[in-house]
């Protein structure tokens, strides 16, 4: 209900608070703070993004939740803390950096917790609670929302730190899905703000070019524009920006983009690794069936001459086959 509800955003609010007083100023957070500006970060969007730790001891939140009259099931349902087999509530979050996740409009309702090391999971996230669906969620887009008005555009990305560190490198329109493909809940919440077109930009190893193909079906079958961006090298957004600087980040990966289309066809080619030689109709005929999904058919001609030049095939042959399909479908 309501009341339990308003009670869940204020002991968010409340951990957020406690999360980041122990990261800027307590002996309990320095390894976190040392991490965080070891990545890059400046004090200022350490602030911004309301970063903070939760220190290692196991029952420092709890206690101060509860000091403030916190019940312990408002904190455990919110994912703050949790009962052990002896019925003691502790800390869910210990010696991790913690990431506050905002709502639409900018209250946190659910924290990623980053661990220091190479423990697992790399990051805890809230489960599912009465105000955090994770469905919903667009991190970061409380602080990008402005930007994405002025831009036209949204920069789509995977994780919490290519978020921050696209923003601080002056780059606002930035938000992300945390690390799954686009949902149709946050492609509405898209379509709302952005006039000009979605930028896709996952991580370029195997696991974000499935979610970045995932998110351009919900993108087409919503009708939002988009355009696919890509980043040289396997790194992801936060170590290419960190390296290029904002200038050439943006020169070499946001203003390369190619179309759904192109890269679905590029993508086609891990499933047919001989996609040149011996399995080159192979290719050609999947790839022929992805072009008659496209509904522009100015794509889907740019696509056919692409692929004729590319793979040796006249485009009347291609132009053949494409037309069979689209009778079959329709
Ligand atoms: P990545 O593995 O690419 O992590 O997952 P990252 O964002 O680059 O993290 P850093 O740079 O190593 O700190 C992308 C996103 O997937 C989600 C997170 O939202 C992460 O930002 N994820 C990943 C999880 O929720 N849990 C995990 O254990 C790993
Ligand atoms: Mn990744
Ligand atoms: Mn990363
Ligand atoms: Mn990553
Ligand atoms: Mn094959």
């Amino acid at each position: 209900d309501r009341k339990r509800r308003e009670q869940l955003y204020e002991v968010n609010a409340l951990a957020t608070k406690f999360y980041n007083h122990i990261l800027m100023n307590h002996p309990a957070g320095a390894q976190g703070l040392s991490y965080l500006l070891g990545r890059g970060l400046t004090k200022k969007t350490i602030a911004q993004f309301q970063l903070g730790f939760a220190p290692w001891g196991g029952r420092e939140l709890v206690r101060f939740l509860r000091k403030r009259e916190f019940s312990t099931d408002v904190i455990v349902e919110a994912g703050l803390g949790m009962l052990t087999s002896d019925g003691e509530l502790v800390d869910r979050y210990r010696n991790r950096v913690m990431f506050p996740i905002g709502a639409l409009q900018g209250r946190t309702i659910g924290f990623g917790g980053r661990a220091l090391g190479s423990e697992e999971p790399k990051y805890l996230n809230t489960q599912e609670t009465p105000i955090f669906r994770k469905r919903n969620v667009l991190y970061g887009y409380a602080l990008a929302r402005q930007a994405i008005r002025k831009t036209g555009q949204v920069v789509l990305l995977e994780g919490y730190m290519d978020v921050i560190a696209l923003h601080q490198h002056g780059l606002a329109n930035a938000v992300a899905t945390l690390g799954t493909a686009l949902t149709q809940e946050q492609a509405s919440i898209l379509r709302r703000v952005v006039l000009d077109d979605v930028i896709l930009l996952y991580d370029s190893d195997s696991a974000g070019q499935k979610a970045a193909l995932k998110s351009i079906e919900i993108l087409r079958e919503m009708e939002i524009p988009l355009r696919v961006a890509s980043i040289p090298d396997a790194k992801d957004p936060d170590e290419a920006v960190r390296e290029l600087g904002a200038d050439r980040f943006k020169a070499e990966c946001l203003e390369q983009t190619m179309s759904a289309l192109q890269f679905q066809l590029l993508q086609l080619t891990h499933k047919h690794p001989n996609h040149l030689t011996s399995d080159r109709l192979d290719y050609l005929r999947d790839a022929v069936n992805i072009l008659a999904e496209e509904d522009s058919s100015i794509e889907r001609e740019a696509m056919l001459e692409w692929l004729s030049k590319t793979y040796s095939i006249s485009v009347a042959a291609l132009r053949d086959d494409l037309q069979t399909q689209l009778r079959t479908k329709s």
